[in-house]
């Protein structure tokens, strides 16, 4: 199927699956992929390490804001999230910088820098971009916008999953838990906070495997632009 040059946002809770499902249809489509997720990871990690976070929420915000420019946050096709020449792309996806991330994400400054990224990276047409706020912020234009939910435990299974195939080892009732905290944060936040765009379609994926998702979408796209076949 040949879909024109749109640009299609998706955003939604944690752990709804969201990259997964992205990934699947910029492949379907011959789409380009950007996870805005990952660059807020990218500064949390910086931020971690420059010794700007105590606990996992107190931000020395004055002394993080003026370093943010020089952060050379970058997709690597192959490698995924990089600094620099640094790959970051497992580091940014450990319980460290999970528990820190949505606090970050709600400094303007940060979210003024990521969106100027997603800018540029997103400059051309044929993209899909999931997150919290694509299609309210980020491309309130974009021509197909989606919003992403799932049941709390089916969420907090999926995350735990994908933690033990990479080696990590979790604890269920805390990768629960912080979900739920970052749904909070996420939804609560003053600046651009995590709220379905008024003219996004709604996906309860809970009980859909990937090949549902995919006909729904390929549904979507034909009865909105007039596609056959
Ligand atoms: O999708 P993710 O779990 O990798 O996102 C990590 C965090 O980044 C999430 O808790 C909220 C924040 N985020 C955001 O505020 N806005 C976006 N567009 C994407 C992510």
């Amino acid at each position: 199927m040949k879909i024109p040059d749109i640009v299609i946002a998706v955003d939604g809770y944690s752990s709804t699956g969201k990259s997964t499902f992205a990934k699947l249809v910029a492949k379907e489509f011959g789409f380009l992929y950007l996870d805005s997720g990952a660059l807020y990871r990218g500064v949390t990690l910086f931020a971690l390490e420059q010794g700007l976070i105590e606990g996992t929420d107190k931000i020395n915000t004055s002394a993080l804001i003026p370093l943010l420019d020089g952060i050379d946050l970058r997709f690597d096709a192959e490698r995924g999230t990089c600094i620099g020449d640094r790959c970051i792309e497992s580091e940014i996806r450990t319980l460290r910088v999970s528990n820190s991330v949505s606090p970050i994400a709600t400094i303007p400054a940060v979210r003024n820098f990521v969106d100027s990224k997603l800018h540029e990276f997103g400059r051309r047409g044929r993209i899909i971009m999931d997150g919290r706020d694509i299609g309210t912020t980020v491309f309130p234009d974009a021509e197909l916008k989606i919003f992403m939910v799932a049941d709390d435990q089916v969420r907090a299974q999926r995350r735990f999953d994908e933690m033990v195939m990479k080696g990590q080892s979790p604890v269920f009732e805390e990768v629960l838990a912080n979900l739920k905290e970052r749904d909070y944060i996420d939804s609560h936040r003053e600046t651009s906070p995590l709220q379905r765009a008024a003219d996004a379609f709604v996906m309860d994926n809970s009980d859909m495997n990937l090949h549902e998702e995919v006909v729904w979408i390929r549904g979507l796209i034909q009865g909105k632009f007039g596609i056959l076949g």
